[in-house]
């Protein structure tokens, strides 16, 4: 048992404690680290030096979203036994194997990434750091500390999974192979609209549903959610791309047949958006509801949640205390002395 484990290829992926965790989360990533916990050795991060980026003015949201996140987590079936939730401060050698990096990444890497430029664009100006810039680098760092061969994500963190290599691909050049290339793994549905049809869940649009949100809450958003505009009547033949209401079903509905249904009926105008949204609720509902369970029943117990990021927290120590024994012994920075260590 304990040979197998130690063959299993590992994993690191993870999140900025900046809120608690929507159903986009789940289609576009957090699917995918359900089903691979067995498979793969996991990591998953708690990037709260990440949330630092564009959050240093909120660090009381920061503090309160480590354990939400976490209990996210735990709520959609993420098993601390099996994976290691990590809390990224917590292991200093993040911070290390950043700035070791940083020393052979071109500065152009950063300025070609299309995920970081796009965010800055949005970030007002004197929220503009250095750190900031350089979280793409910290990512890299994240991701090949645990020397993980897999980067399951939404489809936005592509790139810095694609800078991730390159530089991995430099190091192991320049020094000596102590680096795998990672692959990256984007979720069933890469991006999901928000309830207001923009192309993109966000906390700051409020145009999210949470995976906390109760019964009455989603019934609330799905019936007030964005659909098509240029349907003036239910007799209207009406749109299906673009529209959210029916991204959202594909997403959530497992029948199939209903949702084929709903839309050949919209297309042709025989069919209101009240009944093609509660049918939405209902399986929304039905989807969130063993979610709601298991969050409730660790909520009641925050030792479980603590105890669950302390023990995977050490797990990742461990092995980035060797990745970095390697790294500075690759790069020989270890010795400078006989009598030092
Ligand atoms: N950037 C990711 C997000 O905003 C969080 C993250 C930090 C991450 N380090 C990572 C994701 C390493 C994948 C791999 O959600």
């Amino acid at each position: 048992m304990a040979a197998a484990a130690q063959t299993k290829k590992r994993i690191l992926t993870g999140i900025r404690p900046t809120g608690a965790l929507h159903v986009g989360h789940y289609v576009g990533a957090l699917e995918n680290w359900l089903r691979l916990q067995d498979q793969y050795e996991c990591y998953f991060l708690i990037a709260d030096y990440q949330a630092l980026g564009d959050h240093f003015h909120d660090i009381d949201l920061i503090r309160k979203s480590v354990t939400d996140v976490a209990l996210d987590w735990l709520a959609v079936g993420l098993d601390p036994q099996r994976s290691s939730f990590v809390i990224q401060s917590y292991v200093p050698e993040h911070a290390e194997l950043t700035m070791l990096l940083s020393f052979i990444t071109p500065l152009g890497m950063l300025e070609r990434n299309p995920t970081l430029k796009s965010e800055i664009d949005s970030l007002p100006v004197e929220r503009r750091s250095v750190g900031f810039f350089n979280y793409p680098m910290s990512q890299v760092a994240d991701i090949l500390l645990p020397r993980a061969h897999l980067v399951p994500v939404g489809d936005d963190q592509a790139p810095h999974v694609e800078m991730t290599r390159e530089v991995a691909r430099k190091f192991n050049r320049m020094f000596r192979e102590v680096f795998p290339d990672p692959g990256t793994l984007i979720g069933r549905v890469p991006r999901l609209r928000g309830t207001d049809g923009a192309p993109k869940m966000s906390k700051s649009r409020g145009n999210v549903i949470e995976l906390g949100d109760d019964a009455a809450t989603v019934k609330r958003k799905v019936m007030s959610m964005y659909t098509d505009p240029t349907r003036l009547k239910p007799t209207d033949p009406g749109h299906v791309e673009g529209n959210p209401v029916f991204d959202y079903h594909d997403a959530f509905n497992p029948n199939k047949a209903q949702v084929d249904e709903f839309k050949a009926r919209y297309r042709a105008g025989t069919v209101g958006d009240v009944e093609v949204k509660r049918a939405l609720v209902e399986a929304l509902n039905q989807f969130l509801d063993p979610i709601r369970e298991r969050r409730a029943a660790f909520q009641a117990r925050p030792k479980l949640v603590e105890e669950a990021l302390m023990e995977g927290t050490r797990r990742a120590r461990l092995l980035a205390a060797e990745t970095m024994r390697e790294t500075r012994a690759a790069m020989r920075i270890d010795t400078y002395t006989s009598t030092w260590n």
